[in-house]
């Protein structure tokens, strides 16, 4: 009674610009919204960190749930459906709905894993796959310090079809053929460099199989741009076995460089867009939250959704910044911005270390 006294109380709320907006009081007599459709995620958020990501950990979970969002997401084509064919839902959810089909495809190595994690949680509760997996993103990349607060619209349809195989960049593909296809989704360039940051919290489990959890910058709980200074350093060893499709020599042990990166750091195209996010915090939050909106939505109809972004939790700040792992420094660096010289950074103290693996969990 007396929590429904004060959501009622609540009801009327400032805005930025000191203008008062109306919230709706919540069935639930602890929260309000903004839009009543709202109501209904709170109790999925609780879930979703409770029992999905370990009571709030940026872990593995999180790192496969941000997969996710760009894997389902990308089943998008606008040319394909040029010539008649059918080119995908993007974000709707197929790749859980029509998991058989889609965890099969090669780009989707290992994500069958987080699937079949995510699918009780859609069943629990009444949301689309679609909503779900963008929800799930949009909480998890919230527990990595340092992340910006993803927005998160309502209102996914549920899927219709699979989407085709071969709209997923892989690790091996050129440069020219994954800005072709990310452009072909309506992502430029800039939108692909940004959207990598999420490689600041990830690991890789399939590319070398023998390593699994092997993380691609030496901080990959954080959200940080120690990925984009990491690729840049000169590649000096295989962190498990050579010759592994997709994979090139990175410059720490316990550290594993995609071929993908590496080239996207390395290309005139995009490699002072990759600099310019070194140090940047502010860049990498910002760029990232936008290109993030972007595809989340991909093939969907914006005008039908509700943006229920005020159910995301707000993410913790990054106190740290950013610097050479111990025993490197600039002159580790290749240079591949012709304009801008590499900015200036520290080193960590001490003797050169290793990167520890992502526990599973
Ligand atoms: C542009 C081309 C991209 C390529 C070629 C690529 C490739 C890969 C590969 C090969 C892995 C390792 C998978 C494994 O072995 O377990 C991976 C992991 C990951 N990718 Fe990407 N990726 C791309 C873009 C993106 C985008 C746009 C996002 C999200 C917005 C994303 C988020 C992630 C995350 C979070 C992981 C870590 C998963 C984990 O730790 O379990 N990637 N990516």
């Amino acid at each position: 009674m007396a929590f429904k006294l004060l959501a009622s109380l609540l009801a009327l709320a400032v805005a930025s610009n000191g203008a008062l907006i109306r919230r709706v009081a919540c069935p639930d007599g602890i929260h309000t919204a903004t839009h009543a459709a709202c109501c209904a995620l709170f109790p999925i958020v609780d879930d979703i960190q409770e029992n999905l990501f370990d009571g709030g950990e940026c872990g593995e979970e999180v790192h496969e749930s941000l997969r996710l969002t760009f894997h389902d997401a990308i089943g998008f084509s606008p040319s394909l459906i040029k010539q008649g064919k059918f080119g995908g839902g993007g974000a709707d959810g197929s790749i859980i709905v029509f998991a058989e089909t889609e965890t099969a495809f090669h780009a989707n190595g290992g994500i069958d894993d987080i699937v079949g994690v995510q699918t009780p949680f859609v069943a629990k509760h009444n949301i689309t796959p679609g909503d779900f997996i963008q929800l799930a993103g949009a909480v998890g990349v919230s527990n990595c310090a340092g992340a910006p607060r993803l927005q998160f619209l309502f209102g996914r349809p549920a899927p219709t079809k699979a989407s085709p195989d071969l709209l997923i960049p892989e690790p091996f593909d050129t440069v020219d053929k994954i800005l072709a296809r990310m452009g072909d989704a309506g992502l430029s360039p800039a939108e692909v460099v940004a959207l990598l940051a999420s490689h600041s919290v990830a690991a890789a489990d399939t590319v070398d199989p023998t390593i699994p959890g092997t993380p691609f910058d030496s901080t990959p709980s954080d959200f940080d741009s120690q990925f984009f200074v990491e690729t840049q350093l000169r590649g000096t060893l295989f962190p498990g076995t050579g010759g592994n499709q997709g994979e090139v020599e990175s410059p720490l042990r316990g550290e594993i460089r995609l071929q993908s990166d590496s080239e996207l750091a390395r290309d005139s195209r995009t490699a002072c867009e990759w600099q310019s996010f070194v140090n940047n915090q502010a860049k990498v939050q910002s760029a990232f939250k936008a290109a993030m909106a972007k595809m989340a939505v991909l093939g969907q109809d914006t005008s039908k959704m509700v943006d229920c972004s005020e159910v995301i939790p707000v993410p913790k700040p990054l106190t740290k910044a950013a610097t050479f792992p111990a025993g490197l420094g600039i002159k580790d660096i290749e240079q591949a911005c012709a304009t801008t010289p590499f900015p200036t950074l520290s080193t960590d103290p001490g003797p050169v270390t290793s990167v520890p693996p992502v526990p599973p969990s």
